[in-house]
């Protein structure tokens, strides 16, 4: 094994943005017909994206392999506790390409430039693509890697169940995986020494403050909400207006509450959405009789979270009897706020300074997988810019030259890592 050497500068100037735009455009080709990408959790289009990221692995050297998850995990051996990096390959329906993705084709990039220069490397690399971090079909977010910190467990894969009713058991057995070995996907931390993943920002910080990278310090939590509400369903030109129990008006005063809620000066921070919602029978001449919709409340405060979560289910049972309908308010998932290790955040920072790249040191409001293996390793987040702020739509953009820029901050701090004692 060789032994530990000064950090190969030389190999952070290798970081080629043309392979990592080659990357991207490889796995946004790989989506279901439709505006942007849409390429959802535990679906064959998931497990294509993480065939090319296997591929590329193997064919750069790595040892290769998918545990019962659906986490795809690229190796190269060595001496002492590890290192890792790497992000996500699925996509909310009508994505975009960068959200996650960046993340894993920083990982292949940087598996690329380390065998390629056969850096001196002391520990163990591991280069990580994680199934299923996406909310948008399950409701729960980050689920290979919550697997991975024991977070989520066999039996949890049997309530977790999609909009058609498939429960997440079934649609990774679908796709060739094995969920009753889910919980020995799961991470030890003695085999660990630190986690860093590179992700687009999804906010608009860093673009208004014309800093390269962001550095972040704080992970939002979310409680996901499912709420019922049932009226009845009744002619639309017979049924005069104080006779009615329309399950969308109730809906509608339920999502407007939620919105004002989250506007109110005590609630800083607090961001309430109501992203889906299903209206039945959905016909232009009957009274909706029932409403399906979903509730994500997110905070950087995890107190006020379930505060919020518990307040709108109290306000929505009164909203709904005001009107004669009834409601039922169903939690689906449930994540609290992670405080990333400070002291890999300093040395994110050093290697941002050392590569002459401005920084802001910034929450995140949005879930990632970082947040999770925190739980096993210290664990950082570098972030790039999203033009505009935009993600989670087609419109989502970063250059490769920015993505190309967090990837060397990644590089360079896993290098430097890989010397600690
Ligand atoms: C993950 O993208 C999330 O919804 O925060
Ligand atoms: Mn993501
Ligand atoms: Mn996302």
């Amino acid at each position: 094994m060789t032994p530990p050497t000064a950090l190969d500068a030389a190999a952070l100037d290798t970081v080629d943005s043309d392979r990592i735009a080659a990357h991207l455009d490889r796995f946004a080709r790989l989506t279901e017909a439709g505006e942007g990408c849409t390429r959802l959790a535990y679906t064959p289009l998931e497990r294509e994206a993480h065939a090319v990221f296997a591929a590329h692995m193997s064919g750069l050297g790595l040892l290769v392999h998918t545990d019962p998850a659906g986490n795809t995990i690229a190796e190269l051996p060595g001496d002492a506790a590890a290192l890792g990096t790497g992000s996500h390959l699925d996509t909310v329906p009508h994505g975009g390409g960068l959200d996650g993705i960046a993340g894993v084709a920083a990982a292949m990039e940087i598996a690329e430039v380390v065998t390629r220069r056969a850096s001196a490397r002391r520990r163990t690399w591991r280069f990580v693509a994680f199934a299923a971090e996406e909310g948008a079909r399950f409701g729960q977010a980050c689920n290979g890697s919550r697997m991975v910190a024991g977070l989520t467990g066999r039996a949890d894969l049997d309530r977790l169940a999609d909009r058609d009713g498939r429960t997440m058991a079934e649609a990774m057995t679908a796709v060739g995986l094995t969920p009753d070995r889910a919980d020995e996907a799961r991470w030890a931390p003695e085999d660990w020494h630190a986690f860093v993943e590179l992700h687009i920002e999804q906010g608009e910080v860093l673009q208004s403050r014309g800093a390269d990278i962001g550095v972040v310090d704080l992970i939002s939590g979310s409680t996901r909400l499912r709420v019922a509400v049932h009226g009845r369903a009744t002619h639309s030109g017979g049924t005069p207006m104080h006779l009615r129990h329309d399950a969308l008006v109730v809906a509608a005063e339920c999502v407007t509450l939620g919105d004002r809620l989250a506007r109110d000066a005590r609630h800083h921070g607090t961001r309430v959405t109501v992203g889906r919602l299903e209206v039945e029978p959905g016909s232009i001449t009957t009274i909706p009789g029932a409403v399906d919709f979903s509730v994500d409340v997110r905070d950087v405060d995890t107190v006020r979270q379930r505060d919020v979560a518990r307040r709108l289910a109290a306000e929505f049972d009164r909203i709904a009897r005001s009107h004669g309908t009834s409601v039922r308010v169903d939690v689906l998932a449930d994540t609290s706020p992670v405080l990333l290790s400070a002291a890999l955040a300093g040395r994110v920072r050093d290697s941002c300074a050392a590569l002459g790249l401005s920084y802001r040191v910034l929450p995140s409001g949005a879930s990632h997988d970082a947040q999770q293996v925190n739980r096993i390793t210290p664990a950082a987040l570098v972030f790039v810019p999203s033009r505009d702020g935009v993600s989670h739509a087609p419109q989502e953009y970063t250059t490769p030259a920015q993505i190309a820029a967090g990837t060397k901050v990644v590089l360079r701090t896993l290098l430097r890592l890989d010397a600690d004692a």
